[in-house]
């Protein structure tokens, strides 16, 4: 039960801190990232020459995150394929291919189908999923569960953040089977990954108040655009399903690095525009890259929030609003700055007088292709 929330999906975005922590536990040994359920498969992960991560919605964003992670640790290369799109070609897989897939339910057809297709054709598969013992994990080779505990609101969030923790697990936990790794790497983002769920509850506490009253001023607003690079680029997308999902606002996610290629177009004056910028520590190129954007669109009259790291004064000359998250490494940076984007789309639905948890024509579990 909501056990004194709103709505389940307020109670969901609040279980975070412990969605993340319940997925690390039981998968850190010293200072590495040891995954149980993958015993035993080293040389697969060592012998394959490609991954394709596939999924449906947010959970594809998670997997375009996971994309990241698994290439910088592992060295593989990694497709994100969407599930309807993937089966409706012709692939190429074969032995040498993961193919991992990624589901809340473990029920969702087109993830499913996805799934059967590339074990058919001879790829080995292992399963991201949320709920035991469900479908997609039972037709996958391997198993790696998100312990984020049943989600009942449609949108999802909570499954998200654990989805995200899991693929990180998987990168490190590859990355020190095919060696690729470096000890220093891995024993730092195992000190990262275990001082996550405290960053969450962190962003929790000290934003919440603000983006929701951001969200209660903006009630009318009929667009909003949501930008970032690198593992900011899944977030603007997410940020932007969120907000269509549960508001039924027009919203888009784009690269920032497209904007100059088209979308720079939409930009009058007073369009709001979230920015997702990410940390000038791990790359003052890409840092400064999406701080030139930010003064592109400001330029144009756009309204710029920002979700910016703490101490992060560069984005202040040209923010509206400044939503501010803890340091972390790079690819940690989706699990903080996601939350406030969950929290702006449920406080502006909730303005609207709209229900959050089950948002018009939308079922929580896809069983249909
Ligand atoms: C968005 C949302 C959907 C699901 C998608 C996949 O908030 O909930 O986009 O992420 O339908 O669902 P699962 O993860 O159950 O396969």
């Amino acid at each position: 039960e909501k056990g004194g929330w709103p709505s389940f999906m307020a109670k969901e975005v609040a279980e975070q801190p412990d969605a993340v922590a319940n997925t690390i536990r039981g998968r850190i040994q010293g200072d590495a990232v040891v995954i149980p359920e993958l015993d035993g498969l080293d040389e697969l992960f060592i012998g394959i020459n490609r991954v394709i991560i596939t999924a449906c919605g947010t959970a594809s964003y998670a997997a375009l995150v996971g994309k990241y992670a698994i290439e910088q640790w592992a060295r593989v290369p990694v497709d994100v394929e969407l599930a309807h799109e993937f089966r409706y070609r012709d692939p190429v897989i074969g032995d040498d291919t993961l193919v991992v897939s990624i589901s809340q339910s473990g029920e969702t057809m087109d993830t499913l189908m996805a799934v059967k297709y590339a074990r058919e054709r001879g790829a080995r598969t292992l399963s991201v999923c949320n709920t035991q013992g469900a479908t997609i994990p039972r037709e996958s080779d391997a198993v790696v569960y998100t312990h984020a505990g049943p989600e009942v609101a449609v949108a999802s969030t909570k499954a998200f953040s654990a989805q995200i923790t899991a693929l990180l697990l998987l990168g490190l936990h590859m990355g020190r089977v095919r060696g690729t790794l470096t000890s220093a790497v891995a024993s730092d983002a195992v000190a990262e990954l275990q001082s996550l769920p405290e960053k969450v509850a962190q962003v929790l506490a000290e934003e919440t108040e603000h983006v929701s009253q951001l969200a209660g001023w903006m009630a009318d607003t009929r667009s909003v655009l949501f930008l970032g690079r690198h593992v900011g680029f899944p977030i603007a997308l997410e940020g932007a399903l969120k907000l269509k999902e549960i508001s039924y606002i027009h919203a888009e996610g784009f690269a920032a690095g497209e904007l100059k290629h088209g979308p720079i177009a939409l930009i009058e004056p007073g369009q709001p525009v979230f920015v997702i910028v990410p940390s000038p520590r791990h790359s003052s190129l890409v840092h400064s890259k999406v701080v030139s954007n930010i003064q592109e669109i400001r330029a144009r009259g756009a309204r710029v929030i920002v979700v910016a790291e703490e101490g992060d004064a560069a984005v202040l000359p040209y923010a509206d609003e400044v939503i501010r998250i803890p340091l972390t490494g790079a690819l940690f940076e989706p699990l903080l700055a996601v939350v406030p984007l969950q929290i702006f789309a449920m406080a502006l639905a909730t303005a609207k007088g709209l229900d959050v948890d089950q948002p018009r024509n939308l079922a929580k579990s896809v069983t249909v292709e």
